[in-house]
């Protein structure tokens, strides 16, 4: 069998949540792949609305296995917060929530570390969600991290403290940032305890079982493309790889495995935090984007930053990730407008181009435009592509057709049914 993969193509927030626990019945397995709590991803279903972290996004779909792969970062604090979601949500995770040995800790000191370095930037901050996401991936690179496993050897507390005085060194460069750590660090310690019910398994010989059996997977990524610690905007990015490259290491399964690859990008753009954005709008028409698609972060709370599709963007996202298929999520946003605007190329004073450029920030960029007219009626309710008004099929076959790739999820708004497949 094989193992496809789910991944966003643009700064993160595509809609990856709800398009996991609609594709999840289809699947025995959702792995986690890369990321920690900077991730939100939110599902909808019954009236109800839930907002994930660290769990993959089939958790709500009985019978069916989450991995928290060994490619995540995992802070036992909000991991304990969303088991008690799930507890207060009946659902019931004991067998079906899987903790791989190999993820590494986020301690409280890190997070000290995220906030601290970004404070010390000042306007130059990448904008992290201030999880501790960089200060962890930056300990397991240099070899000091600590791993779920270590919790269960007896020399735990050694390591631990250990670290914790190398962090507390570091956290001297900075000596305007004052800090309290002693309530985290003891609700810290306290929900590593209550992590001991977890199953905690070495990922990749589960999986490779799995598949042996015959068990069909799908790899849950966070982010997006763009935030890609190699490919991304770099700096500003985040310190995981988000491609489809990712999914063999976060979850140790080798490349030859790989089967779809699901590509998500909403019907326009949004980006959280600090960096290049060429098709930015700041102006009503951003205004009405993240009024009308709620662009609030599900982490953060932060007002996203929008704007128009980005061709080329897409084009290098999906490339990078070897996409054999879309889905287009928030469609439905674009029922109040005019005019649907789309960035077909960039031109960097040569003509026009669709290559992403090494430094966005140190280009002068033109985003050449392409528009489309709008259909001014509301999508929710469209069950089939046919059902959907001819402006909307148009715009969706132009977009096909610029980024070389089948749509075949249209989603239409939050809830988990609120989706169109086209076989
Ligand atoms: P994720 O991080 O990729 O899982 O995405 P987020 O959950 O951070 O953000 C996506 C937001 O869009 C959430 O509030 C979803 O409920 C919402 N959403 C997902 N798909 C659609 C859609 O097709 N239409 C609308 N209007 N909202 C959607
Ligand atoms: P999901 O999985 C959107 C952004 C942050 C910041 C940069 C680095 O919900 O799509 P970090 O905390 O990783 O050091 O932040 O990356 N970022 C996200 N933006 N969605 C996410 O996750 C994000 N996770 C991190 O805003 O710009
Ligand atoms: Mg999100």
């Amino acid at each position: 069998m094989t193992v496809d993969v789910l991944l966003g193509l643009q700064w993160g927030d595509e809609g990856k949540g709800k398009i996991v626990d609609y594709l999840a019945p289809n699947y025995d397995i959702i792995g986690r792949f890369q990321g920690g709590p900077n991730a939100g991803h939110t599902l909808k279903f019954g009236g109800q609305k839930f907002v994930l972290h660290t769990v993959p996004s089939g958790i709500f779909r009985p019978g069916i296995e989450n991995i928290i792969g060994s490619g995540v970062v995992v802070d036992p604090i909000t991991l304990c917060e969303e088991l008690a979601l799930l507890e207060g949500a009946n659902v019931d995770y004991a067998d079906r929530l899987l903790l791989a040995r190999q993820a590494h800790l986020i301690l409280p000191t890190h997070r000290l570390l995220d906030k601290a370095s970004e404070l010390s930037k000042g306007a130059d901050k990448i904008g992290s969600t201030l999880r501790g996401i960089g200060p962890t991936y930056m300990d397991k690179t240099g070899r000091n991290g600590l791993r779920v496993g270590d919790y269960f050897r007896p020399n735990f507390q050694e390591k631990y403290q250990e670290l914790k005085k190398k962090h507390l060194g570091l956290l001297k460069i900075y000596p305007a940032f004052s800090y309290d750590l002693e309530k985290s660090e003891e609700a810290w310690m306290e929900s590593m305890e209550k992590l001991r019910d977890l199953r905690v398994i070495d990922c990749a010989y589960h999986l490779r079982g799995a598949l042996k059996s015959g068990k069909r997977v799908l790899a849950e990524g966070a982010q997006g493309s763009m935030l890609d610690i190699n490919f991304g905007t770099y700096p500003f990015v985040t310190s995981s790889t988000t491609l489809t490259a990712g999914v063999c290491i976060g979850l140790g399964i080798p490349p030859s495995v790989i089967g779809e690859v699901i590509g998500i990008t909403k019907a326009y753009c949004t980006r959280v935090g600090s960096g290049p954005f060429p098709s930015e709008l700041n102006d009503a028409d951003g205004e009405r984007l993240r009024k009308f698609g709620s662009e609030f972060g599900a982490t953060t709370g932060r007002p996203r930053r929008c704007g128009w599709l980005d061709v080329p963007q897409l084009r290098y996202t999906i490339m990078l990730n070897g996409v054999t298929q879309l889905a287009l999520t928030k469609v439905d946003v674009l029922d109040h407008f005019e005019e649907i605007k789309v960035v077909s190329n960039y031109d960097f004073g040569n003509g026009p181009t669709d290559q992403v450029p090494f430094d966005y920030t140190g280009e002068e960029l033109t985003t050449l435009m392409e528009t489309h007219t709008g259909w001014h009626t509301a999508l929710s309710d469209v069950t089939t592509y046919e059902g959907l008004p001819s402006a909307t099929r148009s715009y969706i076959d132009s977009l096909e057709r610029s980024l070389e790739t089948k749509i075949s999820m249209i989603s239409t708004g939050p809830e988990r049914d609120k989706l169109i497949l086209r076989p």
